[in-house]
């Protein structure tokens, strides 16, 4: 499965910056480069800011300028002064609206710094944007309006920021002007976020008075107008903090390889982002997860080899041995290289317009690594107001929430708190190929470790050969009414006189039983496929020849039971019944209480069914009797797989 993954669509903030600014970073190779992002509503004049940011770095060119100069007379709300804000908030679409609704990045610099900011939009709605924005931030820029203090949209961005992992905060304390520059009222907003922060474990932040309209303690210089300010100003600040690439190169080394470059014979390069720690020819490494060790041979570049690399860039790696080592893996110190595992505990960001459907396959792309992975009913869902923790079932779209994360296979982890890179993931879905969801790992679940597979002596092929037959599903699927079960039923009887171990699985008689705790709504409708899935597999290990008469309406599902059984095992048997036939005989009576609204999700009437593309065997049942459709599927059975002896 895995092998059939999609490149995917890369994640958005680096493919922007990775197209935007290749040519400016280019010029100002040799600094240091800070991403941050701001988060404040429409009127803090978080636009007005980052265009002052821009304008007082010189970063504006000639003919932009008069442009704005244009632009701030026409449309502009600050009379005949320049507006900074029309600099930042581009579209004319937008300015129409007179709100930025996306993430835009903006690139400035300083003598000292280089500087990426991610600009999103402060409605409520946005999460999304902001976490897209917030996911390679180094530092957040909370805006506060100084004649409005801490508001929930406040609480509610620093929330995410901290969720996010940003270790660096600024409270910038804007329109200082309109205040008159007053320091009690400063003092109070400051103590005010304080005890909300360190509610939250916001560590430390920078509280800054400033005024982007006039460019109070923007610049290096201290403002005349806060003498009682002796912090710095917001760029000194932005240029000082530690960036989380440098803390990052204290950390034991780890390099997820994006590619294998192989020229030639001779030259096999592993090539990746180094995600943390440093490294130098000669050191040790271990490839994760097949644990062979090596050691470092070369860091060849286009200015020769290197005598070492650190986190934070993209480098080739030679080794002394010939190791096996592809895409996915990750190369590690060899004393202590990252975890693997295949189940987690991972706080989810919802950002799919459809809500999430617990259950189902979606890839989960984390690092270089792609995996189908499900998601299970989340623990709950956080509410990014209170902070509540609320009873959930799904997440919707912008919803936060915490949920068991299974793979399909292990992966290569550390927790997000230890590091982003190998702690972040995004899902995508299968069929669309959006982006659904951003999450952060948080811990391997013991259980995955614990429980291994207890190799048996009395194998699946040992119980086949005493029962003389290939074990197999005969998985029916089609509408309520149908004729599934009438038909299953037939073939059963005749396999039975044929000798054959059958056992049928029903999916009336199921619901009664083992999975009489759910109901039909999607998510219940992928739970009650998945265990019968199971339950069928454990059955062919058995030796027997299982069938199954469920609706079964989604493609995603079947194929799921197709993937867990060995190749050949299942076939998907169409019971093709046109809606219009099925609704006419109503054996149950249920479509005519579907249709009067007595019964909710009804498959055909408000429920989808997703006809099979291929079946192994489709019976039109408006031309093919029960007993003709029986006598094809036996015939097939026992005809075309000869039993295993
Ligand atoms: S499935 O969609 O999850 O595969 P399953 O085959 O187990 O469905 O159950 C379908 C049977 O449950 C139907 O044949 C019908 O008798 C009954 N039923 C009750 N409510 C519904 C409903 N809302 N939609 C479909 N079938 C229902």
């Amino acid at each position: 499965m895995a092998d059939a993954a999609p490149a995917g669509p890369a994640y958005a903030p680096d493919a922007l910056i990775a197209e935007d600014i290749g040519a400016y970073l280019e010029q100002h190779q040799n600094k240091d480069l800070l991403r941050f992002i701001t988060c404040g509503s429409v009127d803090d004049g978080k636009s007005t800011l980052i265009g002052r940011l821009l304008y007082d770095s010189r970063m504006i060119f000639e003919d932009q300028l008069a442009a704005l100069e244009a632009d701030s007379r026409r449309v502009g709300t600050q009379g005949q002064e320049i507006d900074f804000a029309l600099l930042v908030d581009g579209l004319a679409a937008e300015r129409e609206q007179g709100i930025t609704i996306d993430v835009a990045y903006r690139f400035f610099s300083t003598e000292k710094r280089k500087f990426i900011v991610a600009d999103t939009p402060g409605h409520e709605q946005y999460t999304r944007n902001m976490v897209t924005g917030a996911s390679t931030a180094d530092l957040a820029v909370i805006l506060i309006d100084a004649r409005k203090g801490v508001l929930p949209q406040t609480r509610r961005h620093s929330y995410l920021c901290h969720l996010i992992g940003i270790r660096h905060i600024v409270l910038a304390v804007n329109k200082m002007d309109l205040i008159g520059y007053d320091r009690a009222r400063f003092d109070a907003i400051a103590a005010e976020y304080r005890s909300f922060a360190e509610g939250i474990g916001i560590g430390g932040f920078t509280a800054i008075p400033l005024s982007g309209f006039k460019g109070d303690n923007i610049t290096a210089a201290p403002s005349n107008n806060t003498p009682w300010y002796d912090g710095p100003s917001l760029i000194a600040h932005l240029e000082a903090v530690e960036l989380a690439t440098t803390a990052a190169q204290e950390r034991p080394f780890r390099l997820p390889v994006q590619w294998v470059n192989r020229p030639n014979l001779d030259f096999r390069g592993f090539a990746g982002l180094i995600a943390a720690g440093t490294v130098r020819p000669g050191d040790r490494v271990r490839i994760v997860p097949s644990g062979r060790t090596s050691t470092v041979k070369a860091i060849p570049s286009f200015d020769g080899d290197l005598p070492q690399a650190v986190a934070g860039q993209s480098v080739t790696l030679t080794l002394a041995d010939e190791v096996d080592c592809s895409r996915g893996d990750v190369i590690a110190a060899a004393d202590s290289p990252p975890e693997s595992s295949d189940q987690f505990r991972a706080t989810i960001v919802w950002m799919g317009e459809d809500p999430l459907i617990p259950g189902r396959g979606y890839w989960l792309k984390l690092a270089t690594q792609t995996v189908t992975a499900t998601v299970a009913q989340p623990e709950y869902e956080i509410d990014v107001n209170s902070r509540e923790h609320l009873a959930a079932k799904t997440l919707g779209l912008n919803a936060i929430g915490v949920a068991e994360v299974t793979t399909e296979r292990p992966i290569t982890f550390e927790p997000y708190e230890t590091s982003r890179q190998l702690g972040g993931f995004i899902l995508i879905d299968k069929i669309t190929n959006a982006t659904v969801g951003a999450g952060m790992l948080h811990f391997a679940l013991r259980r995955a470790q614990n429980v291994h597979w207890q190799a048996l002596d009395i194998d699946r092929a040992a119980h086949a050969r005493l029962k003389g037959q290939q074990p197999m599903v005969l998985w029916f699927t089609g509408l309520s009414g149908s004729g599934k079960s009438t038909i299953a039923n037939l073939v059963e009887k005749r396999l039975h006189a044929a000798d054959r171990h059958t056992f049928l699985l029903d999916g009336d008689n199921v619901r009664h039983g083992l999975n009489r705790d759910l109901g039909f709504t999607e998510a219940d409708r992928i739970e009650n496929i998945r265990r019968v899935g199971e339950v069928a597999r454990l059955m062919t290990d058995a030796g027997l020849i299982v069938l199954t008469a469920f609706i079964s309406p989604f493609r995603a599902e079947r194929e799921m039971v197709r993937t867990m059984l060995p190749k050949g095992e299942f076939v998907e048997i169409f019971v093709d019944t046109p809606l219009a036939v099925a609704e006419a005989r109503d054996v149950k009576g249920l479509y005519k209480k579907a249709r009067a609204g007595q019964l909710k999700n009804f498959t055909g009437i408000d429920s989808p069914y997703e006809p099979p593309e291929a079946p192994d065997l489709r019976i039109d049942t408006t031309t093919t009797s029960p007993e003709q459709a029986a006598e094809r599927i036996v015939a097939r059975v026992l005809g075309a797989w000869s039993p295993v002896l």
